[in-house]
């Protein structure tokens, strides 16, 4: 918040641009880009970044093997079809991650140009496994799109090691800067295999153009870089992998907690994000209500259910700042608080205490 406060600098004012220069360097290393990568941030929300990845690889024809898992795999696969792509869908029941096997044979059976994928996706809390989604595609000569959005800076991402070709995400999750601008990454895999982009504004060679070769393009947002490059700071200071250990950590103590109050998560195990628990609404408690309490009585917002899960789960972001004991212990006190006001019978202080004993250990 700091950061946004500083005095605006020019869109080309050098130290500016040294500062997005040192932004692409941090990105590169929070992806784990491979050598070539070009990774910088897109102005706009997470769905520019996705757009920005989509208009510059698809075109008219590309045949596109879109997983979807949920809300956001179906966004991702709408958009490369707004793009010309002639589209596959592999539908997933919400609440399951995609099955890798499932993938070949759908590559086995029709070979596709592109595989696109969301790593965490948030409508479901469901983690797929992306290398080897990736791998699969590798194998038969497509390359891969990540949805990164709710897992960069929270799950371990590994762009180089995974083999991902290209990949986006946002500022206001796991990375913790508001929103505003996209992360992206292009690896040269994915750089090679370029299309003519439709868009001006997300045309990746216009926006090299301004990222590396200082021509104009558009006016950025100074503060939105301040506050991102401040973030970016702040994970290269917690480090890497102590912030990934520190999401599962917490993720791990609020399952602890659901389970000792006799409510469970959506996903099974071993599919479940760190960072947005899908937390199953029990039989007769009024969902919407719940919420309006949390937010109302302990200024805490969790989110509701989309499609086909509304009204069935509340979403719950254990994300970037919020991932810590003191957001973990309030909101587990807070659920069992706006339960028993509905007569929901939660055994009192058990969420709290088994919390406390994951914390612990
Ligand atoms: C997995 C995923 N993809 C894409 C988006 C779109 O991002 P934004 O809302 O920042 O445009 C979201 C937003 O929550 C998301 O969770």
């Amino acid at each position: 918040m700091r950061a946004l406060g500083a005095p605006m600098l020019g869109h080309l004012d050098p130290d500016l641009l040294a500062m997005m220069d040192e932004t692409r360097e941090k990105l590169r290393r929070l992806f784990r880009a491979p050598e070539g990568s070009f990774a910088f941030a897109v102005s706009g929300t997470g769905t520019a970044g996705l757009e920005a990845t989509v208009a510059n690889l698809v075109t008219d024809g590309t045949r596109v093997l879109a997983v979807v898992t949920g809300y956001f795999g179906d966004r991702l696969a709408q958009v490369c079809q707004r793009y010309g792509a002639v589209v596959r869908r592999l539908d997933v029941e919400w609440g399951r991650a995609i099955d890798p096997a499932r993938v070949r044979e759908a590559l086995a059976r029709e070979a596709a140009d592109i595989v696109c994928v969301v790593h965490a996706e948030t409508s479901t809390g469901v983690r797929n496994p992306v290398a080897e989604v990736a791998q699969a595609a590798h194998e038969a000569g497509a390359i891969v799109i990540v949805d990164a959005v709710t897992s960069l800076g929270g799950h371990p991402f590994e762009m180089a090691q995974w083999g991902i070709d290209a990949v986006y995400s946002c500022t206001q999750k796991c990375v913790g800067a508001p929103s505003g601008l996209a992360p992206v990454a292009f690896a040269p895999s994915a750089l090679a295999r370029r299309v003519t982009c439709r868009s001006f504004y997300l045309d990746l060679g216009l926006l090299e153009d301004y990222w590396v070769r200082r021509k104009y393009h558009h006016t950025i947002s100074a503060s939105l870089v301040y506050a991102l490059h401040e973030a970016l700071t702040a994970i290269e200071e917690e480090g890497l992998e102590a912030r990934w250990a520190r999401h599962e950590r917490h993720h791990l103590a609020l399952a602890a907690a659901l389970s000792a109050m006799g409510l469970g998560l959506l996903p099974p195990e071993g599919e479940r994000l760190w960072t947005l628990n899908a937390v199953r609404v029990p039989d007769g408690v009024d969902e919407a209500l719940a919420r309006r309490d949390l937010l109302s009585r302990f200024n805490m917002e969790v989110g509701s259910g989309l499609g086909p899960l509304a009204g069935k789960i509340w979403r719950v972001g254990l994300m970037g700042h919020s991932s810590s004991p003191q957001a973990l212990l309030l909101f587990v006190g807070a659920l069992e608080s706006v339960l028993r006001r509905q007569g929901y019978d939660v055994p009192a202080g058990a969420g709290t205490s088994a919390a406390i004993d994951a914390l612990r250990g």
